[in-house]
């Protein structure tokens, strides 16, 4: 009989194995960096600034109540399509919440006679001629709608749950560290991802839940980074430094000498 001792852990695997879980956790290494891009570049732009804050947050779930589009673009981008005295009678208008019979009286002809020549005749640009045309701009922005955010959640719940499983897994055969840091480690990507989630949904009514967005995503890159690197570590560098271990990850029994 085979009486040599045996020991399930990171630094003890197959080179087979230890190549199948180091492609898995760099390519994932990878992936988190390249989302950690997409957010800097489509979130972190929201308020116009670089860098994700707040704001950023913010403008995403919760919108920007203070002004509707059409208003943002008076402001903007169509400060010159009319004069001072038309773009207050529009926004005047929008403020009152763009009621229909002074549309028919005034509105229109104010639109008419500024914005119609494109909006109204260009393809692809929001069309005015119409009091339907203009109201789908007259609302505020509230953010992210309760249907796209139900899509992104469970996109995420799922996605995110397999691969944090995946990772957990390989990193629950790593040795040496405190039961509870190693139990904690393990747990961790799920609270925070369920943190992250859940803080989505309370921005979108309570503007100071993006703090909880903010930590929710850093805790659990964090967590994610040290577990990957944790494990790269143990499958590589400590065998190549001679270093072998007892430990049997996978069970709570002691090491035995069969
Ligand atoms: C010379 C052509 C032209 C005129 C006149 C014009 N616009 Fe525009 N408008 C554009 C173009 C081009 C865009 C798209 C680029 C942009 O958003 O700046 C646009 C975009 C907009 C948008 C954003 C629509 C969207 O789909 O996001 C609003 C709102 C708007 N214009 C309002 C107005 C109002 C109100 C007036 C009249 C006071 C006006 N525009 C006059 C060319 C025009």
């Amino acid at each position: 009989m085979d009486r040599r001792p045996f020991a399930l852990n990171l630094p003890s695997l197959s080179l087979s194995l230890r190549v199948l879980f180091t492609g898995f956790l760099v390519v994932m290494g990878v992936g988190l960096i390249m989302s950690g891009v997409q957010i800097f570049l489509t979130h972190g732009m929201a308020d116009g600034k670089l860098g994700v804050s707040k704001e950023d947050i913010v403008y995403s779930y919760y919108g920007d109540r203070s002004d509707s589009r059409l208003a943002a673009k008076l402001a903007g981008t169509m400060k010159d399509k009319a004069n001072t005295a038309d773009k207050a009678a529009i926004i005047r208008w929008v403020e009152e919440g763009s009621p229909q019979p002074e549309w028919g009286s005034s509105v229109q002809a104010v639109f008419a006679k500024n914005c119609v020549k494109c909006h109204g005749t260009i393809p692809g640009l929001a069309d005015f001629r119409t009091y339907e045309g203009v109201t789908a701009f007259t609302e505020v922005d509230e953010g992210a709608s309760v249907t796209a955010l139900a899509r992104v959640s469970h996109i995420h719940l799922f996605g995110i749950a397999f691969i944090s499983f995946f990772l957990c897994g390989i990193f629950s055969l790593s040795v040496g560290l405190p039961t509870w840091l190693k139990a904690a480690a393990i747990g961790a990507p799920f609270v925070f991802q369920l943190m992250d989630i859940t803080s989505w949904w309370l921005t979108k009514w309570y503007p100071d839940f993006a703090y909880m967005t903010m930590l929710g995503g850093f805790t659990y890159n964090a967590s994610i980074g040290f577990m990957i690197l944790t494990s790269l570590y143990q499958m590589w560098v400590m065998p190549w430094r001679g270093h072998t271990s007892m430990e049997n990850t996978w069970t709570r029994l002691p090491p035995v000498n069969r």
